[in-house]
């Protein structure tokens, strides 16, 4: 067993590794590897001049129906849009409530406040950060039209649950899947458990476009349709407007890119997948895991989860997190925190009423939750130096001295 006062320090500080910067994400690194494809299939687009409604979007929503394994995709210009989309489809407006977690993306509630409906936060699975069920079917009242559980980090919320509540109640799920393309739960893709799965394809998402960009997927012909007519104005036929819709559209150069890599998408969460192996298996090996440093654990995978990793949260504890997070910066380490302040306790949302100790979990975890790198194309040394950097924060005598 590793022994604190055994690792690697230098000896002018003992906090500081000799080591190299490692991002938190650095996608040029997968981009450069297709740079040639990228160029050609925008070329392609370009000499068409199709930049919108090109069959690339087409080809696109085909494949991304297979992923889902769902009947239909559509796509849109952005995951925010997906949600909102979404609500519109399902005709959510004022007076109806939404149920939610706090523990995500702003665009998870934004969407809701936008058609006008009431936002019901509630608490998260402190060991996975999605939302609990049991908090889900408290939190149901007659108002209540539609529930978005968040695959949070890549991992499907407990869908069988959520949905089995949703159903008993016949209240309409909307997956926001924004992190989890690829994922699935008890053999089910993330997007084919709700009545509609929402997905961006945002940057720094698993299938990242060079831009904006997103998707949702659907089984029911009838809620595609409208989703559709809601993306283009709610125009049908052509300057006519049976609703008011909004303009939403995946560029054709959008797609064409996405479509490249969505073909090697299976590569991308493999890496991932073994990142995050490589991560328990260091961590354990170091001890940390275990408590010989008594400090952190490492994110947990439900039984029945196909985790996709878009980011690997360590959660730290004993009110360190943030001497952590400065210990990696100064090694040039990435690290962030997703998320940093609960939705409920976000100034825009105070007219809610929520005040501190509403979402115990949710807050806690905003305290305690550390992402280091995890992308595909992080090195074996990275990693190993990401692993080293935080065994050094726990062994150092500045450490002990505070703990
Ligand atoms: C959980 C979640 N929901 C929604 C979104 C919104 O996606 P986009 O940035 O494509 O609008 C994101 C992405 O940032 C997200 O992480």
């Amino acid at each position: 067993m590793n022994s604190p006062d055994r690792l690697p320090l230098t000896s002018k500080n003992p906090l500081k590794l000799d080591s190299t910067p490692v991002p938190l994400l650095d996608v040029n690194r997968g981009n450069s590897l297709i740079r040639d494809e990228i160029i050609a299939a925008i070329t392609q687009v370009v000499d068409s001049g199709r930049f919108l409604h090109g069959p690339e979007v087409g080809e696109l929503e085909c494949a991304m129906a297979g992923v889902a394994k769902t009947k239909h995709a559509i796509g849109c210009a952005a995951g925010s849009d997906a949600l909102l989309l979404a609500l519109m489809a399902l005709d959510i407006c004022p007076g109806d409530e939404v149920i939610l977690p706090s523990f995500t993306f702003f665009a998870t509630a934004s969407c809701v406040s936008r058609v006008g409906a009431k936002i019901v936060f509630v608490d998260i699975d402190p060991s996975t950060y999605n939302l609990s069920p049991e908090t889900v079917r408290d939190a149901i009242t007659s108002r209540t039209k539609a529930i978005i559980p968040v695959h949070l980090f890549g991992q499907c919320a407990p869908m069988d649950e959520i949905c089995a509540i949703a159903t008993a109640n016949k209240i309409p799920v909307i997956e926001d899947a924004a992190q989890a393309i690829g994922a699935a739960y008890k053999d089910r893709p993330a997007g084919a458990w709700g009545e509609i799965g929402c997905f961006s394809f945002y940057p720094t998402k698993n299938l990242g476009g060079m831009g904006d960009g997103g998707i949702l997927t659907c089984q029911d012909d009838a809620i595609t349709a409208k989703i559709r007519l809601y993306a283009s104005h709610g125009m049908q036929p052509r300057y006519h407007h049976k609703v008011i819709g909004i303009n939403s559209r995946l560029d054709t150069i959008q797609a064409a890119i996405l479509g490249l890599k969505l073909n090697r998408l299976n590569e991308y969460t493999h890496s991932r997948q073994a990142n995050a192996t490589r991560y328990h298996q260091w961590f354990s090996e170091a001890g940390i895991e275990t408590g010989i440093y008594g400090q952190f654990d490492l994110p947990k995978t439900i039984p029945g989860a196909l985790h996709v990793w878009n980011q690997y949260g360590i959660r730290v504890h004993q009110g360190r997190r943030d001497q952590l997070k400065a210990h990696l910066q100064e090694q040039k380490i990435g690290a962030e925190i997703y998320y940093p302040i609960p939705l409920h306790m976000q100034e825009c949302y105070r007219s809610l009423g929520y005040v501190e100790g509403s979402l115990p979990e949710t807050e806690k975890a905003s305290k305690e939750i550390l992402h280091i790198p995890i992308y595909p194309e992080l090195t074996l040394l990275e990693q190993r130096t990401v692993v080293d950097a935080i065994k050094c924060f726990y062994a150092s005598a500045a450490y002990r001295r505070v703990a």
